[in-house]
């Protein structure tokens, strides 16, 4: 299947700059050179024009920051995505801070009855403007996608919600704020936090999750954050937390996606090369990458 790669340099939906640079660091990173070599059909669209606000602030009356650019920008991610999508591509999205899963889930998932969604992260982005003790978009958009929210962003792309809280696979979580606990319990998420993932080990979270998904989706969607690794693999995101999934068992995770065929789009994000070392984040970021388009397989 043929890909099209679509950069977004979002970072309002959070407050540490740098991240807007993430594509850039990822096509330097090789990740165009990287697919192509397994033999993809890669179309480099260029990125998402993303507006700058003359200052980063709390919109009006809510407790979130940067409302009406993270939607306007997320509108328009959700345009390409669908265009892709429809055009029978893979859409491969670069970030960006996290809120633009907002826009990439809302493109892909209307074309799905019921689209599956694995969030490899150290977090569950479940917050509301209420729970959010940041009000960071970032932290907000797989409430987003299952329509819990402000209505400017659970209504992007014109229908929601996008998914069933009974479709998504969390693993490696490891910081939960205390609204994002109740609504995990209340919707019955399911979840594999870092201690399930020692218990288990990632070889069998991974064929838990992919027999899972398999048995009641039709297409799965893989939102990779970088914050997902440990700090000490990937040291360029902007919300680290200690204790994470290794580079290894991360390869491990993406080539047994590769191998089961299941993943139908994708995005990456939270790569900020300002706090990289070297940009050795987006440099694993395109290695996972080149995993999960099956290099071990051939
Ligand atoms: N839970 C925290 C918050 O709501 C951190 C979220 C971090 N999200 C991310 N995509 N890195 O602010
Ligand atoms: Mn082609
Ligand atoms: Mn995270
Ligand atoms: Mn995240």
């Amino acid at each position: 299947k043929d890909i099209s790669l679509i950069g977004v340099p979002m970072d309002l939906g959070q407050n540490r700059r740098g991240v807007d640079m993430g594509p850039s660091a990822m096509r330097y990173a090789g990740v165009v050179e990287r697919l192509e070599a397994l033999h993809y059909e890669l179309d480099d669209l260029g990125d998402i024009d993303i507006s700058r606000p003359d200052r980063y602030r709390k919109d009006d009356g809510t407790n979130l920051r940067n409302l009406l650019e993270v939607a306007e920008a997320n509108a328009k991610l959700a345009e390409v995505v669908d265009e892709v999508v429809r055009e029978d591509k893979f859409p491969l999205v670069l970030g960006g801070d996290h809120s633009i899963a907002i826009g990439t889930l809302a493109g892909v998932a209307k074309h799905y009855q019921n689209l599956g969604v694995i969030w490899y992260d150290a977090h569950a982005d479940l917050n509301t403007g209420e729970t959010s003790p940041s009000g960071n978009i970032h932290g907000m958009p797989l409430a987003v996608s299952l329509g819990i929210g402000h209505e400017k962003l659970t209504g992007i792309g014109g229908y929601e919600p996008k998914i069933r809280p009974e479709n998504i696979v969390i693993i490696g979580a490891r910081s939960l704020d205390e609204g994002e606990k109740k609504l995990i319990r209340e919707k019955g998420i399911k979840i594999y936090t870092m201690h399930e993932i020692d218990r288990l080990g990632m070889s069998t979270v991974m064929e838990e999750t992919i027999h899972y998904l398999q048995k009641q989706t039709d297409g799965v969607h893989l939102s990779l954050d970088l914050d997902g690794l440990d700090p000490h693999d990937a040291p360029g995101v902007g919300t680290p937390v200690i204790g994470g999934l290794s580079y290894r068992e991360s390869h491990l995770a993406m080539e047994m996606l590769a191998e089961a065929n299941i993943v139908t789009s994708a995005e990456f994000v939270e790569v900020n090369p300002i706090l990289d070392e070297k940009n050795k984040t987006a440099s694993i970021a395109v290695g996972l990458m080149g995993s999960l388009f099956g290099e071990k397989l051939l």
